[in-house]
């Protein structure tokens, strides 16, 4: 399902300040049974972690950036702060600059003067998260085009570019290509790539792998937050599917698997128990998980080896002087 309404938004054009566009692409509800009843019924359960991502999500999500165990967020925005002139020297000034998973844009923010893009695309699958941020985004940068697409990247789906605008670059931030299987990341990757085109750039941030207690740390606060947010997952099916989980009843648990340098999200059934989703029963027994979500960590030379194979060059790679993430810039291959 692609529907391609648009909608020019009138009361920040009325104040003058940049245009902001939204092109909804609607992610379609429908794709979103199918995928959870299948998981729930795999004989090892998954969810798909797309799913976080409603308006509590997406906050729950924003408050996980700010945590002090969590260090992927403040460790790349410093990154981004120590080399972004060089940075913007190697994507090229004056692009058409593509933002995947844009979230808040608050990493973006620290890019834009130095790269003073032609048109600023963010991507991302919250509706209200995407529009939020690009006003508050166009309110601080009077003369940015602003064209926000509401999609899942992970899927194919088409941009607003006109071709006359020139050389594309995009930027993936958040470790998020992490989040997914390898094979997975690598066909985006190569959609990326095709989009982008011959000689476009691609800026990417990917976590490092490092000691499993700090890397468990980050991903089970002392808070709970990230432990809230994984239960979300449960409040959204039972909302927007019809369900009975009750999300007290599971654990949120988080490991590094060393071997597969990701890090694992799941929730563990504190006991045995059935509950009810989109009209079906199912049964999980006491300690039996749902894994939620994974992170992998790529060292350099991995993850360059990753790109190579979904048709980039590696370009420059930048990190932190604890070595704890890394931003690479890869140019697609002609
Ligand atoms: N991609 C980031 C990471 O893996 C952010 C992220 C995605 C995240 N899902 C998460 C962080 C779940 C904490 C919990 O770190």
């Amino acid at each position: 399902m692609r529907a391609h309404a648009t909608a020019r938004s009138t009361p920040r054009e009325a104040h003058g300040v940049a245009r902001v566009r939204l092109h909804d692409h609607h992610p379609a509800p429908a794709d979103v049974r199918g995928e959870v009843l299948a998981g729930l019924t795999a004989p090892a359960k998954h969810l798909p972690p797309k799913l976080f991502y409603d308006e509590a999500g997406s906050r729950l999500f924003d408050a996980i950036t700010e945590l002090p165990e969590y260090y992927p967020t403040r460790t790349e925005i410093g990154i981004l702060r120590a080399h972004g002139a060089e940075m913007a020297a190697r994507l090229g000034r004056g692009r058409v600059l593509i933002e995947l998973g844009s979230g808040s844009s608050r990493k973006i923010q620290t890019l834009l003067a130095a790269l003073q893009p032609r048109v600023y695309v963010p991507v991302d699958i919250s509706r209200e998260h995407l529009l939020e941020s690009a006003h508050a985004l166009a309110a601080r940068f009077p003369t940015l085009e602003i064209e926000a697409v509401c999609a899942d990247y992970s899927g194919p789906f088409a941009l607003p570019l006109d071709p006359t605008w020139g050389g594309l670059a995009a930027f993936f931030p958040g470790s998020s290509i992490g989040n997914f299987e390898p094979d997975q990341a690598r066909r985006l990757l190569g959609r990326i790539a095709a989009v982008l085109g011959a000689g476009g750039r691609l800026l990417i941030g990917v976590d490092l792998p490092k000691d499993p207690a700090v890397l468990e740390a980050a991903y089970d606060d002392a808070q709970g937050v990230t432990a809230a947010f994984n239960r979300n997952l449960l409040t959204r099916i039972n909302r927007e599917l019809g369900g009975d989980l009750d999300p007290q009843a599971f654990d949120h648990l988080a490991r590094f698997d060393t071997e597969r340098s990701r890090v694992e999200m799941h929730l563990v059934s504190r006991l045995d128990q059935q509950a009810r989703v989109a009209g079906e029963v199912f049964r999980f027994r006491r300690g039996e998980t749902i894994h939620t979500e994974s992170s992998y960590k790529y060292a350099i030379a991995a993850f360059q080896r990753l790109a190579q194979a979904a048709g980039f060059v590696p370009k420059q790679v930048w990190t932190d002087p604890h070595q704890r993430f890394s931003v690479h810039c890869l140019r697609v291959d002609s």
